[in-house]
């Protein structure tokens, strides 16, 4: 099938930037980004492209150079379904909060609804393709309501996960160590499906870089890939712990582990736990997954990954506790970092939002400061949480644009992001002006330790 008109659902972190490359990278084809809320699509549509809602290096200028000459940005859902021949379903597949697999399963009521949707408005024949991370044997799902609503249309069905990490998102998709495409490969028109979509990524990606699979393998590909990234972290953050105790640092057990080839150095670095809307959601589902089949030791195998996750963020928050005399009762702790990474104002799932908490818990007076944040999405995230009522936490938490307002007659401070700026601050000044002694928790590893405590700080820094 020759794609002129591509139909993306879902304006979020993955359905923005990935349409906004193929966009750039496919001038003859009209790529439409629909989403349902209209104060998102409103952002994206903002004049002053550094407005538009999600924040990635590199980013802005791909929107200012294809929106509105092949990239457009709508609310109108079902005219971009209509007109386009590929539509890709990009919406958000959360853990279920409710009923049955509760806590586990990822949460498909997004995802039938864009079905649904696709099958009232369809006139023409449509490749669908999967981009949100989906339980293994969703496309069984999706063309099961497709193809029953009997207007005569023909849809193929294709998995094409998304790989881009959030900071990187950019770099990633227009440099992929590999595209997936998973669909009908034992049928003609199964076979055309998936061509049409490589055609679409040949514009820039090698063909030797675009794999093509049979659907249920690129489905698993993708839950696959991040349990073994997350894997990874939880694995040095378990070693991180022994390094506390016996002398070794993590770091050096780091470079000396990942210098062999056979396990290379990337993805090992200790810190306060992963986040990120994903790693945790979708090993859950994979848990799930496992369990529904009777597979308890597989089960059991993953859930592992995330207990540790969750362990190194509370004994980050419980050091910190334990090392202010055992109580931040009324204390000023300042945070720098709310981001669960570098380089996004993505939050979800950030390991600051449980240290936080954590702290909360113990009657501390936070003060935040993030780079790309806002300050209404720190109360969100602290709200989500139902630990306090709304009015608690905007009366325990302030967000503050200065980050020597953090560091002002703090306690202690904890860095609980990477940001780069934070290693150029002028650690004399915070250290003048915080309360004494003056402590330092580095969650990332990112800070030199020698010159810190040659100010005065007692350091802590997670895995030494
Ligand atoms: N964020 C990442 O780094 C990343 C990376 C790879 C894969 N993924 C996967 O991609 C999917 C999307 O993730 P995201 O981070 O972009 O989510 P997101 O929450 O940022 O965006 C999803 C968007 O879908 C919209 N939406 C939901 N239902 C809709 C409907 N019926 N019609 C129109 N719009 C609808 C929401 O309003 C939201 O704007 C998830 O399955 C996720 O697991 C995410």
């Amino acid at each position: 099938m020759n794609i002129k008109n591509i139909c993306c659902i879902g304006a979020g972190y993955v359905g923005g930037p990935t349409m906004a490359v193929i966009a750039q990278k496919c001038p003859e084809i009209n790529v439409t980004v629909v989403d349902i809320n209209e104060k998102r699509i409103a952002a994206w549509n903002d004049e002053n492209v550094e407005n538009i809602p999600i924040y990635e290096p590199g980013l802005s200028d791909i929107v200012k150079e294809a929106r509105g000459r092949n990239l457009f940005f709508s609310t109108d859902i079902d005219a971009a379904i209509d007109r386009a021949e590929m539509i890709f379903i990009s919406v958000n597949t959360p853990t279920k909060t409710y009923g049955i697999g509760k806590g586990m399963a990822a949460d498909l009521k997004y995802i039938e609804l864009c079905a649904r949707q696709i099958a009232r408005v369809s006139t023409t024949d449509k490749i669908v393709v999967e981009k949100s991370t989906l339980p293994v044997r969703t496309a069984e799902t999706l063309k099961n309501i497709l193809t029953n609503t009997g207007n005569g249309v023909n849809y193929q069905i294709l998995s094409n996960p998304e790989f881009l990490a959030e900071g990187t998102a950019v770099e990633d998709l227009l440099d992929p160590d590999r595209v997936l495409i998973g669909g009908d490969i034992d049928t003609e028109a199964g076979k055309d499906a998936v061509q049409s979509l490589v055609d679409v990524y040949a514009h820039w990606v090698e063909k030797d870089h675009i794999l093509t699979t049979n659907v249920w393998s690129s489905e698993l590909s993708k839950l696959t890939a991040n349990a073994f990234l997350a894997q990874r972290v939880s694995s040095i953050n378990a070693m991180s712990e022994l390094c506390e105790k016996t002398g070794a640092d993590v770091n050096e057990v780091a470079k000396a582990v990942g210098m062999d080839s056979r396990i290379g150095s990337k993805f090992l670095k200790a810190s306060v736990g992963f986040g990120g809307s994903c790693f945790q959601k979708d090993i859950l589902n994979l848990v799930y997954i496992a369990k529904s089949f009777g597979l308890n030791e597989v089960a059991n195998y993953w859930e592992q990954v995330i207990l540790m996750n969750d362990h190194q963020k509370r004994r980050f928050a419980a050091n910190m506790v334990r090392t202010l005399f055992n109580t931040v009762s009324g204390k000023k702790i300042g945070f720098l970092g709310w981001a669960f990474k570098k380089d996004t104002n993505d939050t979800r799932e950030s390991a600051a939002i449980y240290v936080a908490d954590y702290l909360l818990n113990e009657q501390a007076e936070i003060v935040v400061y993030d780079p790309k944040v806002k300050e209404e999405q720190v109360y969100a995230d602290l709200d989500y949480l139902n630990t306090r009522s709304e009015e608690e936490n905007r009366k325990r938490v302030k967000v503050v644009k200065d980050p020597y307002e953090v560091t002002k007659e703090a306690h202690a401070v904890a860095v609980l992001t990477e940001w780069d700026e934070f290693k150029d601050y002028d650690w004399q000044k915070i250290y003048d002006e915080m309360l004494k002694p003056a402590f330092l928790f580095d969650g990332r590893r990112m800070l030199e330790r020698k010159s810190k405590e040659k100010i005065g700080f007692e350091f802590y820094a997670i895995g030494s």
